[in-house]
This record gives C-alpha cells, structure tokens and sequence, in this order.
C-alpha cells in the first residue's frame, strides 16, 4: 500500500499547504493520504494554537478542500498531536511500517532535514518530497524530489503575524479556516478585539501602523518581533481613557509614575504609558518585562533605554499616521540607523513641546542628555 505522509505544525494551515497535498496526491497517487499536525515540532517550538485547534483547521483547511477522489482517502492522525511531547518524525513513520512510505513538505521544512532526528534511517524509511516556495533560498538535501507545480509564497509564521495586525488574510486562508480563527478569537484576535471596542477608529488605526512598523524594525534589527509586535498594540490600551479618568486610574491604582504632581499639572495625557502597562499586565496577562518596560516608557523615554524600548519609541513617533514632516524620515532612518532614529524622534518632541512653552518631563531631558552625550 502506497501512503502520502503529510506532516506539519500547521499553525495556520493555509492554501499554500493544500495546494501542496493535491499536487502531491496527484504525482504520487497514494492508496491512502495520513495528515498529521505534530504537537510541537521539535525543531520550530511551540505553536500558537492548540493541538485542538490545529487538528480542527486541519480538517477545514488541508482535508475538505481536496478533490472527492483524494478526500475519499484521507484521514487525519491525531496521534502526534495529543502526544502532549514532541514527537520526532522517526517515529510517526516508525508507527506507519510495512507500507510504502512518501512523505511531503515544504522547501523550508526539506531543506532542515540534515537536523532531524535519525536522517540516515528515516532517508531510507521513504521517499521525500518536497514543493518549491517562491522567495526562499533553502536547499534540500539531494534525495528530495519536487513535486511539481508552482506553490504560494506564503508562510504560517507571516500568516500569524497578519492576524495579529488585523490585515485580511482571505486570500491565503480558506473562509471556514478564517471563521474558526475568528470564532475561536486565535492568533491575537482576542486583544484586537478589546483594542477594538475600547479605543477610537483614529486611535485604533494608529495602534495598528505602530504595531506593524515595530515589528519591522524588530525584524531588521534582530530584535524579537513577536514582543515588538505586542508591545506595539498594546502601547496606547490606556488612551481609552479621558485624561481626569487616567488620573484617577494612577491614583486608585498607585502606579509608580515619576514626577506625578507636575504631571496632573501639565499634561495628565501623559499618564497614558503607565495606565497601559498596568492594562497590559492586568488586562491582557502580559508578563514579559521587555514588552512591559517598551508599553511604559514610550512616551517620556528613560535614561536607558533597552532595544525594545527605543524600537517601540520610534515607531510610536514615526508610525504611518505621524503628519509631521520628519516623520517620513525618521521612518526610513530607522531602519538604517535605530539611534539616530531615536534622536530625531525625541528632538522632534521636545521642539515641539517648547514651542507650545510646555513643561518637559526630566525623563525626557535625560534621554536627551544621553544620547547627545559626544
Ligand atoms: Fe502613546
Ligand atoms: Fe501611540
């Protein structure tokens, strides 16, 4: 019996994947077709979703969209999945003996098999085959074929981030995938959602084009998008608030905020930054110190400032929605140049706090101090 082997995280599982399986299916014409979502890859972590979801989307998305002939014939093994262990493909295929095995996947996945456990034993356990993906260099080892076709450039990790940022993803998912997505509030829906309902249309639009650019910059300079990406969405949750209730928020909450009185005083506005650490900490169950200290010091800036405060700091100054016209510049800037970024960005706000004769926060005159210390 000729079984079609097609494993994966499927974290989403997208079109892209079930382009791959038919093509297979049909340069392959397996007897039988065995899907099956790992638990945890051991090479690539934990998924978002869980094994639950994923053995959901999985049937939604990789096994009803393919042709009767195929769906006829296909079953979904949900052994990896509820293994609640990495499971290594060694041993799937282990557990499938005495068939003869072809197993797909995709260039990235092929192209790392050197790393997998026991290459030589499973090189001889079964065919391998592998479909093309535009846009990576990746290289398979010799003994993978490739299936024919020409496959989408989409990647699950993208897709994710997609979500995340609220982009429309009907293109790459299939509609029932998208609405369990939506239904099951996966992959960051919950907090757009909450951001969603709680902040302005204008705020919320701003929320996104910084989330967004933070994780660009993240990317580009080696930084941990995924954080960048939170941080970014959750850096302005506090601005649901007028200022008299952000005040009252501060107090009633006894958020540690420097220089408060003179705060209350000038600009209660201010208070924001901390409101939303507070919000995301207790509303949003973050507790990553990284995204915590980005969220809180986005608006004053401190006298250190780590990498992802500083990335946080100039997408906020600098996101799509920014009118000023140093914006646009210290957009393009930062991705050559983080720290000088920084310092236009914070040159541009204290300017602009001067001219209006405004009070500047001594957190802000420091950052200052340090970064045009010769
Ligand atoms: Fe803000
Ligand atoms: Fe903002």
């Amino acid at each position: 019996m000729r079984v079609l082997v097609f494993g994966g995280s499927f974290d989403p599982p997208h079109r892209g994947h079930a382009r791959l399986l038919a093509a297979a299916a049909n340069r392959i014409r397996p007897d039988k077709i065995v899907i099956v979502p790992a638990y945890r890859s051991p090479l690539k972590g934990t998924p978002q979703a869980n094994a639950k979801d994923r053995l959901v989307m999985a049937r939604l998305g990789l096994l009803d969209p393919l042709p009767s002939r195929w769906r006829r014939i296909c079953r979904i093994d949900a052994r990896e999945a509820r293994a609640r262990r990495p499971v290594f493909t060694v041993e799937t295929l282990g557990a499938l003996k005495g068939a003869e095995l072809h197993f797909i996947c995709g260039q990235d996945a092929a192209a790392s098999f050197p790393k997998w456990r026991n290459p030589s034993l499973l090189k001889s356990s079964a065919t391998w085959w592998y479909g093309a993906r535009p846009g990576t260099s990746a290289r398979p080892p010799a003994h993978f074929r490739q299936i024919p076709g020409r496959f989408p450039a989409i990647s699950s990790t993208e897709l994710r981030s997609l979500l995340a940022l609220d982009r429309d993803c009907s293109p790459e998912l299939f509609p029932a995938v998208l609405a369990y997505i939506n239904k099951r509030r996966l992959y960051g829906k919950e907090v757009l959602s909450v951001l969603k309902s709680t902040l302005s249309p204008a705020r919320y639009a701003h929320t996104l084009n910084v989330a967004s650019l933070a994780e660009s910059l993240a990317r580009r300079h080696g930084a941990d998008s995924d954080k960048a990406r939170l941080a970014g969405l959750l850096h302005d949750a506090g601005r649901r608030y007028p200022p008299h209730l952000l005040a009252a928020y501060a107090r009633r909450r006894r958020l540690a905020v420097p220089e408060r009185t003179a705060i209350l005083a000038s600009d209660p506005m201010l208070l924001h930054a901390y409101v939303s650490e507070d919000l995301a900490r207790r509303e949003f169950g973050v507790s990553d110190p990284e995204v915590l200290s980005a969220v809180r010091h986005h608006t004053l800036g401190a006298r250190r400032m780590r990498p992802l405060d500083r990335i946080l700091y100039v997408a906020d100054a600098a996101s799509l929605d920014r009118g000023h016209p140093s914006a646009a510049s210290a957009r393009a800037l930062a991705f050559a140049d983080l720290d000088a970024a920084l310092k236009l960005c914070v040159a541009e706000k204290m300017a602009h706090a001067i001219a209006r004769e405004a009070w500047l926060h001594p957190l802000t005159v420091s950052l200052w101090n340090c970064l045009a210390r010769p």
